[in-house]
């Protein structure tokens, strides 16, 4: 489903220095497969998982969803690929605060045209499943962090996406809660999504098919 093979990335230094993050990263995650990527903080994580979903290009290598090149597509075709393929659960949530959290989860269809009563009633549903259906007027400053984090993984898993990338997915949780969500994301691998999730957990890799430590801008396995 998903395949990157050699991704490298460099960011620049207020000073102009290069930084290299990414230093030629492969994987490859079948349906149904739950990947664990660990690393000190500041190993690239994030910068991975973003070049992952094509919310950043990479400056080299290439991403593959199933037999598509997608990261060669111009920007519209990425950004319809993201729509139709990812969900990304971001390390900082990135809900709309002008929209309750029940609207911030219909985002979601919102984007690929799909926002029915069947659609709300499915955002209710996953709301429920992670205990934030009460709070579903609320809006993101009237949230806890741990909750605002529960609504973005409501968001994140509405479409369904065949890929599921989760950034710290449990970094505002208490453990019951932290262990609702990662149910709920071996729940999508179970259900053959492509699972990558970013996380320092140890119990995230639980269930896990693969966990791997980014480290000096490369995947390897412990
Ligand atoms: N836009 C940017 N410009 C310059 N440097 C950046 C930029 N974004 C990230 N970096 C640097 O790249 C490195 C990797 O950042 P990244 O956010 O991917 O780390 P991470 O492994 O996710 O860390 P954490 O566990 O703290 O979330 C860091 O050293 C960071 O300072
Ligand atoms: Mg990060």
């Amino acid at each position: 489903m998903l395949r990157a093979v050699g991704l490298v990335k460099s960011y620049r230094a207020p000073s102009g220095a290069p930084i290299r993050v990414l230093a030629g990263v492969d994987l490859s995650v079948k349906p149904g497969e739950l990947v664990v990527v660990t690393g000190p903080s500041g190993s690239g994580k994030s910068t991975l998982l973003n070049v992952l979903g094509l919310l950043e290009d990479g400056d080299g290598g290439d991403v593959w969803f199933e037999d598509a090149r997608v990261s060669a597509l111009g920007r519209g075709a990425k950004s319809r690929a993201r729509g139709g393929y990812v969900g990304f659960l971001f390390q900082s949530f990135l809900l709309l605060p002008s929209l309750t959290a029940l609207e911030n989860v219909l985002l979601a269809a919102r984007y690929v045209g799909r926002a029915g009563p069947a659609t709300r009633r499915r955002a209710l549903d996953l709301m429920a499943e992670v205990g934030v259906a009460d709070r579903q007027d609320h809006f993101p400053p009237q949230l806890s962090g741990g909750e605002q984090q529960r609504v973005a993984f409501c968001r994140a898993v509405l479409n369904d996406p065949p890929l599921l990338l989760a950034d710290e997915p449990t970094g505002s949780l208490d453990d019951a809660n932290g262990a609702v969500i990662l149910a709920a994301i071996r729940g999508r691998a179970r259900a053959g999504a492509a699972v990558v999730v970013v996380s320092h957990r140890p119990e995230a890799a639980v269930g896990a098919g693969m966990v791997y430590r980014l480290r000096d801008g490369a995947l390897e396995s412990p």
